[in-house]
């Protein structure tokens, strides 16, 4: 059979205009699932090429589509198949992309298959095309909560419940409102209704999925900026500074920081990566907040002098914010979260020498893994007798939030769930003697 008779061809030149997107779709989801990449890091090198803006926000729609429904898509690929195809064949990755947007993004199934079709050229494109027009005729769906990676799935329920698990997959399928922190929490109620927005907390703003951020007033001036309402804690419980010092590690791109900036701290902060740190100073310049910016590894950088507090906003698995960075839920293993945790405590032991004695030491991170928030936090401390533990009071947090027994912050999956839910988050705070 010559190609033009072949499956699929039929109609094709006509709906693949969009070929170059969903090629980049593949590369990033190459990137992902089987180099281990995070999908933002991966995004500028898998769209090279793509130069309108739209087919860019596409292929990054489609491999975000994927990687939360994978393990259902995969499943539904399995059951069409007669011999399974192996996880890193071209055909699984066409399947993929193809049943994602025919089944969760509303591309008609013509051009959902036309315009993967060419990416197994040369390979099993019969195949590709026989899979996706059984699957289409039986009628295949996908379940309205998605089903997690068995193995993460397996433990969360360990360590948080069914319930939480439960929660976690609602929460993947429900578009993240935007949450912005304002400079000014005397604002709070003035921008809120500016906005449109409802507000949890004094300078917490929430709005709907899907604003244009820089369209919106009060961005230019710099009046606020885009946080998850959880990302926000750590820097309020350091209070007011009344012109202390504050050391903020791993400070990019400086939400955190333009908080602490905003509530009066003198802040130091300190990045390792050049391009954040660059996003981080257009971020200062546009709130017009002023910060001492070091370039510098926290493992091996030494401070002029101790400080008031010191924040460790850890880089960890970043489990908890599955909702924006759905790759999380695909490329995190127990290998790397063991690795994560023991950086964790080796800054976390550096941090420490640099706190003055009655000084405040906050540990934070963005993971739903008991091993790096809660077991990081009891290593500290059982290693370092010089510190004690400053519990937090349940009436320092907005409503919804809750402390565990020992005053620590455990943000789950489930957490604001009727106000549009909050990202996975663990914060203990530290006291030096
Ligand atoms: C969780 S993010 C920080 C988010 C930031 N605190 C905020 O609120 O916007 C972790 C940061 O740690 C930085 N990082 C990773 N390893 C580091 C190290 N050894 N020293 C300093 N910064 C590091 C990363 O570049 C990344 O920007």
């Amino acid at each position: 059979m010559g190609p033009e008779h072949e499956p699929g061809k039929m109609n094709e030149t006509r709906s693949t205009a969009g070929v170059p997107a969903r090629a980049a779709a593949l590369r990033l989801l190459d990137a992902v699932l089987r180099r281990g990449l995070p999908l933002e890091g991966a995004l500028d090198s898998a769209a090279r090429g793509l130069d309108r803006a739209d087919d860019r926000a596409l292929a990054h729609a489609i491999a975000a589509e994927v990687l939360r429904r994978l393990t259902d898509l995969d499943a539904l690929i399995d059951g069409a198949t007669a011999k399974p195809l192996p996880p890193d064949a071209k055909a699984r990755f066409a399947l993929r992309i193809a049943l994602a947007q025919a089944l969760q993004l509303g591309t008609p199934p013509h051009a959902a298959i036309a315009t993967v079709l060419p990416l197994v050229d040369g390979g099993p494109r019969r195949l590709v095309h026989g899979v996706f027009g059984a699957l289409m005729r039986s009628g295949a769906t996908l379940p309205a909560l998605p089903a997690l990676p068995p193995e993460l799935a397996a433990r969360w329920d360990a360590a948080w419940g069914d319930d939480v698990t439960q929660a976690a997959a609602r929460a993947i399928v429900a578009p993240p409102p935007l949450d912005l922190t304002l400079r000014d929490p005397a604002t709070t109620a003035a921008w809120a209704e500016r906005l449109g927005g409802i507000s949890l907390a004094p300078g917490h703003v929430r709005l709907p999925a899907g604003a244009r951020v820089t369209e919106l007033a009060g961005f230019a001036e710099g009046a606020w900026w885009v946080q998850d309402i959880s990302a926000s804690l750590p820097a309020c419980l350091l209070g007011a500074g009344h012109g202390r010092s504050v050391l903020d590690l791993c400070a990019a791109p400086g939400g955190k920081t333009m908080q602490l900036a905003a509530a009066g701290w003198a802040v130091t902060a300190l990045d390792l990566a050049e391009p954040r740190l660059k996003r981080m100073g257009e971020n200062l310049k546009r709130t017009r907040l002023s910060v001492k910016l070091v370039t510098g590894d926290a493992l091996t950088f030494a401070p002029a002098g101790p400080a008031d507090a010191v924040l460790l906003d850890a880089p960890c698995s970043a489990t908890g914010i599955f909702r924006r960075h759905p790759d999380v839920l695909q490329r995190v293993r127990p290998r790397a979260i063991a690795g994560l945790a023991e950086r964790q405590q080796a800054m976390l032991a550096r941090a420490a020498g640099w706190v003055k004695p009655g000084g405040t030491l906050l540990y934070a991170v963005c993971s739903l893994e008991q091993e790096e928030g809660e077991r990081v936090a009891d290593a500290f401390l059982a290693s370092h007798a010089g510190f004690e533990s400053r519990p937090v009071a349940a009436d320092e947090l907005p409503a919804g939030f809750v402390v565990d027994a020992l005053g620590r912050v455990r943000v789950l999956p489930g957490t604001l769930e009727a106000e549009g839910g909050a990202d996975g988050f663990f914060i203990a705070r530290f006291a030096k003697r």
